[in-house]
């Protein structure tokens, strides 16, 4: 097992290379299952939940060829199983788009159930499965699995209207109904940037899919999909991530490759904070000179200010000037970090889905430990910022979605160092992403 040993209070200073969208990468690698040929995928994150999906992959028949480090051939002309293993597949949260995927293309599909939660709250997927069922699938959740079939018929285009805006779900069902007869609508449906690139690359593999980032998508079935080449879009979240780190310690950094539309709520908000940010074409330049100001966040589905940037505007609200509001209106709870934060030396007290955010000085370093992705970021934030040393365990959820997070920050300046220990029990089906 790896822990994070960092020495705070360096500004940050330098450039640093965003890689893929996780959240679309872990969606686009299981729809190349859908594909009857050879999809090639550039801009490939190298995290470890690509590793797992592509892992999953082989499994059920795929042959993947990696062709350099960020790009990755899938070759899905031989699937011979629909059935994931449990021990892979309950790894991983987005091992549910494995089911959009499996059940759109052979119409039938059974995958784990994803792993428990770790924000502390539910992750329900039931509009996953109205979605299916009105292309009509008929599901069954039995033994661990949950099982998708068009019982040997095909599926059928419908109109859907989502009753939460629920970004998997979203994306489950515009698989599920790329290859459907007929035509299906999505009403009230998401609209984060990982959805458009998803249906960016079904339509380039030949599918008929209308509407994307807007909330009604239109999806005309057609008969197959067939293969060719894809860039997946930069990780808004790492961006933004990289864009608090600089925030909470001072400093000047240039976060390239981005889509800077991607980052705007981002960048408006950290402007409120007194952040400089200049936005060129696929750059920012982020500067904090002076002190952080107060804000108030809520969180909300895309445009809205994104739940997966909540831990570490969070973090940075816990060092500026004043008191913030943060409301979480995402998650029904997702502060299990705070406590971690509260050792450091925050002022933060949580109530439902409100974090009242009394701003200090600085934070102290502490060994804190890492509760799902998000939180670990937010936790190396607050270590980069804080005074003294700070050993941060559980990084195994971090490089889940960070690539390589440990040499960004180095060549930022940061004292940043992992260290191997020996193995504890550590349960990553905990795990969500
Ligand atoms: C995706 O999760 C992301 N994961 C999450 O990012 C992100 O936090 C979330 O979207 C919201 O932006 C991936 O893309 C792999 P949802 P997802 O369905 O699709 C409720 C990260 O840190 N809901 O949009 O699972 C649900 O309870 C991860 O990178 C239902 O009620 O989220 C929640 O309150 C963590 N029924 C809300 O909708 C459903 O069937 C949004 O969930 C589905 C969801």
């Amino acid at each position: 097992m790896t822990k994070y040993i960092i020495h705070g209070g360096k500004p940050l200073f330098g450039e640093v290379e965003i890689s893929g969208a996780k959240n679309a990468a872990v969606a686009i690698i299981p729809a190349a299952l859908m594909v009857n040929g050879v999809c090639r995928i550039e801009n490939i994150p190298q995290i470890s939940d690509v590793t797992m999906s592509l892992k999953i992959l082989e499994q059920l028949g795929a042959r993947i060829r990696s062709v350099n480090r960020h790009t990755v051939e899938i070759d899905s002309r031989h699937i011979y199983s629909t059935k994931t293993s449990y021990e892979l597949a309950r790894k991983i949260r987005a091992s549910y788009y494995l089911i959009g995927a499996l059940l759109g293309r052979f119409g039938d599909a059974e995958v784990a159930l994803p792993g428990g939660c770790n924000f502390g709250g539910a992750r329900p997927i039931d509009q996953h499965i109205k979605g299916f069922t009105a292309l009509g699938a008929r599901v069954t959740v039995e033994g661990g699995f949950i099982h998708a079939s068009a019982e040997g018929r095909k599926l059928k285009g419908a109109n859907i209207y989502l009753d939460v805006v629920s970004v998997g779900a979203t994306m489950n069902i515009m698989m599920a109904a790329a290859m459907a007869q007929g035509n299906t609508v999505i009403e009230n449906a998401a609209k984060e940037p990982h959805i458009v690139d998803l249906a960016n690359f079904l339509n380039s593999m030949g599918a008929n899919i209308r509407g994307a980032g807007t909330d009604t998508i239109k999806i005309q079935g057609v008969d197959h999909l067939t293969g060719g080449t894809y860039a997946i879009i930069p990780d808004q979240i790492e961006a933004g991530t990289y864009m608090a780190a600089v925030a909470a310690t001072g400093g000047q950094v240039l976060v390239k490759n981005i889509i800077p539309k991607h980052m705007d709520c981002i960048t408006a908000k950290l402007q409120e904070c007194g952040v400089e940010v200049d936005e060129h074409e696929d750059t920012l330049l982020v500067r904090r000179c002076g002190p952080l100001h107060k804000a108030n966040i809520k969180t909300l589905p895309y445009p809205g200010f994104p739940t997966d940037m909540q831990p570490q505007m969070t973090t940075v609200l816990a060092l500026a000037e004043g008191t913030s509001l943060v409301t979480e209106g995402v998650w029904s709870s997702r502060y299990r970090y705070v406590d971690e934060l509260k050792r450091m030396g925050a002022r933060i007290q949580v109530d439902d889905k409100t974090a009242v955010v009394e701003g200090v000085d600085h934070l102290t370093g502490a060994p804190i430990q890492a509760s799902d992705l998000r939180a670990g970021a937010a936790l190396v934030i607050a270590a980069l910022a804080a005074h003294g040393e700070s050993e941060i365990s559980q990084v195994q959820y971090i490089e889940r979605g960070y690539e390589d997070i440990v040499n960004k920050l180095r060549s930022l300046g940061a004292d940043i160092r992992a260290v191997d220990v020996p193995d504890e029990d550590l349960d990553l089906t905990a795990h969500i992403s």
